[in-house]
């Protein structure tokens, strides 16, 4: 597990660019913490870095953005406001995260009963001052059937 520490906005803007770099088409990743942890400027880094051109923000009234990252589809979930796995069902989410396209999700508690094992978990906390965040970065692997 990794853990960094940002001191601003663009400091997370940064560390999610940085991650991105690993990313590839089918990855799942998987955030977690509280309101105005740095959730959606992390994701917006990502985007940057995967050359998402469309504007980056939380999708909570939609539930999910779909941008695009040359040929592969970016899809971008906040499920702040889902309240049950049916409304999950609706969405069609699990095919989203079953799909090659890379899954950015807020809110991923929401989703913890059917999200596939195999994704990276970034863990989100409010630091000490008002600028200051904690981020823990983390692989899951899959288990072999
Ligand atoms: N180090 C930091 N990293 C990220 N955001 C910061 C930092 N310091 C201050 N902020 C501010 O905190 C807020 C983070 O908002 P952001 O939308 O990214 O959070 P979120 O976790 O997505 O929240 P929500 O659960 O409401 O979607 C922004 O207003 C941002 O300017
Ligand atoms: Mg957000």
């Amino acid at each position: 597990m990794d853990t960094l520490r940002t001191h601003s906005e663009t400091e997370t803007i940064q560390a999610g660019r940085q991650f991105a770099l690993q990313l590839k088409p089918g990855d799942i990743v998987a955030c977690y913490g509280e309101l105005g942890s740095g959730k959606t400027r992390f994701i917006k880094g990502i985007c940057e870095a995967l050359g998402v051109r469309e504007h980056v923000a939380s999708p909570t009234f939609t539930i999910m953005n779909v941008y695009s990252a040359g040929s592969t589809p970016v899809y971008h979930f906040d499920l702040y406001r889902i309240a049950s796995y049916s409304e999950l069902d609706e969405l069609g989410f699990e095919e989203y995260a079953l799909d090659d396209g890379i899954c950015l999700i807020e809110w991923a508690e929401k989703a913890d009963e059917v999200l596939p094992r195999e994704r990276y978990e970034v863990r989100f906390q409010l630091g000490a001052s008002e600028q200051e965040r904690e981020l823990s970065i983390s692989r899951l692997y899959g288990v072999a059937a």
